[in-house]
């Protein structure tokens, strides 16, 4: 198994607590069925999707869950760039899972690069062989999470084809840019997909700044009280 270094800035206490926050509201939330494949959407590019995916996947693994991180964004690949072993050539059959994944500087977290951009990644993603691969990854690897990032959903329909095919999704918005006419639009475009939403992550939310966003406070209370995760 090849492995992969991530390499974090410092983020900081109230950070990290948040993310043990929402980590324990996705485990211990009330609402139906606890999600193990959880993709990590959101409207538009740079509101830190693949901040929250990293994250979320460190802290799972870090309660000694086995977690898989998978960057499933082909449009902008972050990690791994010119590595052919990963999630494209997997899909276009070239590769086995076991190939493809890389253990990581964190116990428990192996990552799933996204491999070589490609130029159908809707129809990669379409295809059965993404889906078997989940159920595989869940039944057959016995991965406790699966985290997956994607290109936003406002610009490629890439996130939505993979988020109907996962347990929940977890909306991120950043606060002060985001707004919410789009966050509604996502919602609706997920929705129509029967995509189940888990919730909305506010990010980049400094100290005191909860009443800036207040624009987004019923949409967050709204997905609440719906999905009842956070
Ligand atoms: N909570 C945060 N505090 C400070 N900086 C952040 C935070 N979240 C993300 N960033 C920074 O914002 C930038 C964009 O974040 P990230 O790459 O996670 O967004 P993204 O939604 O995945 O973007 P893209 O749509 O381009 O893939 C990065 O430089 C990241 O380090
Ligand atoms: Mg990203």
């Amino acid at each position: 198994m090849d492995r992969y270094e991530f390499k974090l800035k410092p983020i900081g206490n109230a950070a990290i607590e948040a993310y043990k926050t929402l980590r324990t509201n996705l485990m211990f939330g009330s609402g139906g069925e606890k999600p193990n494949v959880i993709t990590v959407s959101s409207s538009l590019p740079g509101e830190g999707k693949s901040s929250t995916s990293l994250f979320l996947a460190i802290s799972f693994a870090q309660l000694g869950q086995k977690v898989l991180l998978i960057d499933a964004d082909m449009r902008k690949p972050g990690e791994n760039p010119a590595n052919e072993k990963g999630l494209s050539y997997l899909l276009e059959k070239h590769l086995t899972v076991e190939d493809a994944i890389c253990s990581t500087n964190y116990e428990n977290l192996h990552f799933l690069p996204s491999g070589l951009p490609t130029q159908n990644p809707v129809e990669l993603f379409s295809r059965d062989r993404f889906s078997v691969m989940l159920k595989y990854l869940v039944e057959d690897l016995h991965y406790d999470k699966v985290v997956i990032d994607t290109p936003s959903a406002g610009s490629f329909i890439d996130g939505a084809v993979i988020a109907a095919q996962t347990d929940g999704t977890l909306l991120v918005a950043k606060c002060g840019s985001t707004d919410a006419g789009s966050l509604m639009r996502t919602k609706q475009q997920l929705e129509s997909l029967s995509v189940r939403i888990i919730g909305v992550v506010l990010n980049v939310m400094k100290k005191g700044e909860y009443g800036r966003c207040s624009t987004y406070k019923r949409y967050v209370r709204y997905y609440a009280k719906k999905s009842k995760w956070l």
